[in-house]
């Protein structure tokens, strides 16, 4: 009998180094009988030399399309906009499940090709927890962001262009520097403390050396007063990281900003949430996403007062490659183990339900 086997795909999107499968879980895969074919990848932070070093077989870049059809294609995010049906099963993020736009033409590629969707964002533990999710590295990048920029404001300027960092150690040591040698003395709050992107930012603060009282961790306890909080404007840096599924009150809005005068400490705000067009965004004093490239954006205030930005970006993690596409696809490889009975496997079969609905609500919209 054949080896179960996965595809891994190249990554076409802008700026996208992650990996679905990482030599290390290549590995593991490998040592419990699978095989992996390996796409070439210059845009991959992992060197095709890596996966190959772990007995993976390259194949040339973007040749999944003439995969044979039983070979399941594993990749990470959207494949580029196309009308071409896919007959292969998809392992990947597709942002389709959620009339995002462009959802219908991305199912029926699959309706018409015959084939299936796993998608990454809805593979659900027995308790209803995704079991790979990338939230734990957003927070850390959204706190190193923030303290760079704290550094920029301090030198009177803007936080320039963001570029990933090759590891953990290099964001870490560049965000120290920006700050003099050491993150002492800058204070921070983290609401959502108690989640993956919130435990993320409390680390990073942890190790850029922040002192362990000024890293306020808030969650659901410490917000069931109902905002804006005044403690906000006591900090340097003030990270959300909640998990937002209904109406709350705003936790900071311009008018307590304003009130603040010249008494306010806080600088920088990063949304990590990003529910920047949500009607119920609890920070409601911006109202753009903002990129690597510009990675901050002004609130608009009164020339007197200090300046305070935003970061809202909304793909975090991609600054740290290399660990959160370690994370991930370690948190992942118990389902991709359980992939070959996929057909009874209740990880995979509660997927698949839910591709077969969407699919249909596509085919009913046309
Ligand atoms: N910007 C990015 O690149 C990026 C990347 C990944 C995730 N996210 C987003 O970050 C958000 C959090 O993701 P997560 O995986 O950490 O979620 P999570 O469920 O692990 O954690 C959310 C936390 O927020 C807390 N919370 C919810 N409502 C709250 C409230 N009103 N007050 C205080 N605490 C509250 C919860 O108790 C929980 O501890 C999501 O919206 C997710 O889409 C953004």
């Amino acid at each position: 009998m054949s080896r179960p086997t996965f595809w891994l795909r190249c990554e076409k999107k802008e700026f996208e180094k992650r990996a679905a499968l990482t030599p290390t879980t290549a590995k593991k895969l490998n040592d419990s009988g699978f095989d992996i074919i390996v796409e070439r990848d210059e845009q991959r932070i992992f060197n095709d030399s890596e996966y190959e070093a772990v007995g993976c077989k390259l194949v040339e870049n973007n040749s999944w399309p003439s995969a044979p059809k039983e070979i399941p294609i594993i990749g990470l995010k959207e494949l580029p906009v196309s009308t071409e049906p896919l007959p292969h099963t998809h392992i990947q993020f597709a942002h389709c499940y959620k009339n995002q736009a462009g959802w219908i033409d991305v199912l029926s590629r699959f309706g018409r090709g015959n084939g299936t969707l796993y998608d990454l964002e809805f593979l659900e533990d027995d308790n209803g927890r995704r079991v790979a999710a990338f939230g734990f590295h957003a927070g850390f990048a959204g706190a190193a962001a923030g303290a760079l920029a704290v550094a920029a404001q301090r030198r009177g300027e803007q936080l320039a262009q963001l570029n990933p960092y090759a590891n953990e150690t290099a964001m870490i040591d560049s965000v120290k520097t920006a700050l003099g040698g050491s993150g002492k003395g800058v204070k921070a709050l983290v609401i959502g403390a108690l989640g993956r992107c919130g435990r993320g930012a409390v680390d990073l603060f942890r190790k850029i050396g922040l002192e362990e009282d000024d890293i306020l961790k808030w969650d659901l306890e410490e917000t069931a007063k109902g905002g804006p909080f005044e403690e906000i404007l006591d900090v340097d840096i003030f990270i959300n990281c909640i998990y937002l599924n209904s109406k709350i009150p705003s936790f900071i809005t311009r008018d307590t900003i304003v009130a603040a005068g010249k008494k306010r400490r806080l600088s920088v705000v990063v949304d990590v949430s990003c529910d920047t067009t949500n009607p119920f965004n609890p920070i409601p004093i911006y109202s753009i996403n903002t990129t690597f490239s510009k990675p901050t954006v002004g609130v608009d205030l009164p020339s007197e007062l200090l300046p305070l930005s935003v970061i809202s970006i909304d793909h975090l993690p991609t600054l740290l490659p290399r660990e959160s596409s370690e994370q991930f696809s370690s948190d992942l490889l118990p389902s991709l183990l359980e992939f070959p009975k996929r057909d009874s496997a209740r990880v995979w079969t509660d997927a698949h339900k839910l591709f077969q609905k969407k699919l249909g609500e596509a085919r009913t919209a046309i």
